[in-house]
């Protein structure tokens, strides 16, 4: 039978793995050219120099010594690099070119964690397609990103990159960002290979502390921190980066577990694995090797194929071969790992980059697709009153008041090494754009940072407001209160902000917040003194556009919280996925520490989960985010109470617009597993989907479950199926109320 009678995507994929076969025909016949200490070379990635070539560089290039050169984004310089490996080295083989593109490279998009407020895969996908278009036309073919560590600790700066606490939309929009990057095929003019990182388990630093260690029990990794990395491996990600945290006593730099039996054993995985920033030589910092030579060793028996910046490899794995403790089959490996991208990226047939083949950076139409993004991945958590939207003819005077309201460069967010805030727009930009003439808009800064403790900026901002029909006040924090190696303690909003907002309230005048910050801030004291609260994270070079817009109706606001929002900073890790206890908290026992009597005994019976002085439910919930409509969800129905094995049950809902303007809703299905041989989630995300409703608008939503979006690592940690019974919630967030419930039958077993 030809193929014309195969389904179109058995086509596709035959000619694909083709093309596999015949790369691995290509790096056979490579390695069987190369000297041991050429394919050590390859193993090494080298930071540059920014702008010219050094000559150790030259001379490490041309000797076979370098694989890959990190931070060069000079296209000239890129170009010298590669025509040096490609003509002057003895083999001609090409450099993997890295650099950190995690949110848009010229054009920033809103930062990772926005991102993932917008829910839309396509959004990520196109936002990622942009940026490595962008990073390609300088030279770059491989980004660290995306970044899918699962992060149930805001005060870690680093869930600013991430997508949020959840494994199942971390791993849909991770996977997303992935197609994004690589395209349907590497060798694409435009594609760049990504990076799955920090494989594995960093979110879970200790007291959000970055670096620091991770303890995760087996079952939870398997079932929270490793599902995006499955996802990832599974939409082909290039590569993988090994977290600089350990994780239960093994740096994940030299985790066999992680990198031999979950990575290349379970999942069969040949994606190549980069460790991060000298974190092989780190090995003896952590005190887990005595020195560089074991740290190498380490490493490599344990699979990290490539060494960023530090050079145990290079000075050691030489002799470790001939000492025969590493094997010459495992560098092959290692090394046919690290080929298989150049092959797949297409550089062994042109490694030059002509940069007049690319669509200008900052192009109108990447600005627009960051303006969209920064539209979407804001979340109105807050709107007595329908205080917004806000409509110009009606106002005389606004006044703009903050120190993110008209800077360019903080609402872009961390990592933006090459983030250009000459097209950034600005907030009090906008807003003077879009009220024109209709009304006065002055600012007033108010305080100088967001880190300022100081007062004396109050009086002109209060006395503005106090004369002014409406304040929009954009607090927050600036870019690096986030990132790698900038977490914070207290995550309330930081120096003299909130006393700041509190003068500004007193004056009686209609407040809005825009919130810009890298992470969810503990917003319990602040948000009940405005009257709207809009969160916009970092929004990127379009935020301020976007974020006018929204305040004035010209779109409507649509994100929803891909995190879950203390109330205060103690309650962390607070995260809607969580387990059920034995003692599970509820209103009825929940005592406050205030109507606790004086004296009063403790009792044996104990009481249930919560704190006395914060409860325990969270300021807003995971999925949460208001629009400018009322949506209200009705007849939830299933096609069935039984599903078997082999089945499937379609579960539909009538998603109504009840409110007076159209919305662009979340859907999203949670399910319990209310009796497992592990203890369950107490609800967990299965899908969503986004509708768009006409005011007055009524659309049926259906989604369709099977047995394999049940399953989870059992106590034996294999990826189990178990009948019984299950709960399903569909509505607008986790703390959806209208549930139904079906039975899981092992029909094999009657
Ligand atoms: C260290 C960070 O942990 C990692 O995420 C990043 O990609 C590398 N440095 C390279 O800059």
């Amino acid at each position: 039978m030809g193929d014309s009678h195969l389904p179109h995507g058995r086509v596709v994929s035959q000619s694909a793995s083709l093309r596999a076969a015949s790369i691995e025909q290509q790096i056979v016949a490579l390695l069987d050219r190369m000297s041991l200490r050429e394919k050590i070379g390859q193993m090494a990635q080298v930071n540059a120099a920014g702008g010219h070539v050094p000559d150790h560089l030259r001379d490490a290039i041309r000797e076979g010594r370098v694989g890959s050169v990190l931070n060069e984004v000079d296209v000239d310089t890129v170009n010298e690099l590669q025509r040096i490996a490609v003509e002057e080295s003895r083999l001609g083989i090409p450099l993997l070119i890295g650099r950190d593109v995690i949110h848009g490279f010229a054009t920033v998009f809103p930062i990772p964690l926005g991102q993932a407020a917008t829910w839309q895969p396509a959004m990520v996908t196109e936002g990622a397609r942009i940026a490595a278009q962008e990073a390609a036309a300088h030279g770059v073919n491989w980004t660290f990103a995306p970044m899918i560590d699962i992060a149930r600790d805001p005060r870690w700066g680093r869930v600013a990159e991430s997508f949020g606490e959840d494994p199942y939309l971390t791993g849909v929009l991770g996977a997303a960002m992935v197609r994004g990057f690589q395209g349907n095929d590497l060798a694409e003019t435009g594609s760049i290979a990504a990076c799955a990182k920090h494989f594995a388990g960093y979110g879970a630093s200790e007291s959000g502390r970055d670096y620091n260690t991770t303890n995760i029990p087996e079952n939870e990794l398997r079932n929270v921190y490793l599902r995006p990395f499955k996802a990832a491996v599974d939409a082909g990600v290039a590569t993988l980066m090994t977290s600089f945290s350990d994780l239960d006593g093994v740096p994940a730099t030299a985790n066999t577990f992680l990198l031999r039996q979950v990575l290349r054993e379970e999942w069969r995985a040949n994606s190549m694995v980069v460790s991060d920033w000298e974190s092989i030589r780190q090995l003896a910092v952590h005190g887990f090797t005595e020195n560089d030579r074991e740290s190498a060793y380490q490493a490599a028996t344990a699979g990290v194929d490539m060494e960023m910046a530090s050079t145990t490899y290079a000075d050691h794995l030489e002799s470790l071969v001939k000492d025969k403790r590493v094997t010459e089959q495992q560098i092959n490996t290692m090394v046919s790992n690290i080929l298989r991208v150049k092959f797949r990226l297409g550089l062994f047939d042109n490694a030059h980059t002509d940069p007049s083949r690319f669509t200008a950076v900052a192009d109108p139409s990447h600005l627009r697709a960051a303006y969209d993004a920064a539209v979407a991945s804001a979340v109105l958590l807050k709107n007595d009153d329908w205080a917004l939207p806000l409509h110009a003819d009606e106002l005389s005077s606004v006044a703009v008041i903050g120190p993110l309201a008209d800077d360019p460069y903080e609402q872009l967010g961390t990592w933006i090494f090459d983030g250009d805030a000459a097209h950034s727009r600005t907030v009090l930009q906008s807003v003077r754009d879009l009220v024109g003439d209709r009304a006065t808009v002055e600012y007033a800064r108010g305080v100088q940072t967001t880190r300022s403790t100081g007062t004396e900026g109050f009086d002109s901002a209060v006395e503005l407001a106090a004369r002014s029909d409406v304040v929009i006040c954009v607090l927050g924090e600036e870019a690096i209160l986030s990132g790698e190696a900038h977490c914070r303690a207290d995550i309330t909003l930081p120096g003299a902000q909130d006393a700041l907002l509190e003068a500004i309230a007193a004056t009686g005048t209609k407040v809005v917040l825009v919130i810009m910050a890298g992470r969810p801030l503990a917003l319990e004291h602040t948000v009940k003194h405005a009257h709207a609260v809009l969160y916009a994270w970092h929004p990127g070079s379009m935020g301020g556009k976007a974020i006018a817009d929204l305040l004035f109706g010209v779109v409507s606001p649509s994100g929803k919280l891909p995190v879950t929002f203390p109330r205060v900073t103690g309650q962390i890790p607070i995260y809607y996925a969580h387990k059920h206890t034995g003692k599970p908290a509820t209103f009825e026992s929940f005592t406050h520490i205030e109507d606790i009597e004086p004296r009063a005994h403790q009792v044996s019976v104990g009481n249930t989960s919560f704190h006395l002085d914060a409860g325990f439910t969270p300021l807003y919930a995971f999925g949460f985010g208001l629009s400018y409509s009322h949506v209200e969800y009705e007849h939830l129905l299933s096609s069935s109470a039984v599903m078997t094995m082999n089945g499937r049950i379609t579960f539909g809902v009538d998603v109504v617009n009840a409110g007076p303007r159209p919305v662009d809703e979340t859907v999203q299905l949670y399910v319990r597993d209310l009796v497992g041989d592990v203890t369950r989630p107490v609800k967990e995300l299965k899908a969503f989907t986004r509708v768009h409703l006409e005011r007055g608008e009524r659309r049926h939503v259906e989604f369709t479950i099977t047995p394999r979006d049940l399953a989870f690592y059992g106590r034996a940690q294999r990826l189990i199926v178990e009948p019984g019974r299950f709960h399903v919630w569909i509505g607008g967030h986790s703390n959806a109320e209208l549930r139904t419930e079906f039975e899981l039958v092992d029909d094999h077993a009657r």
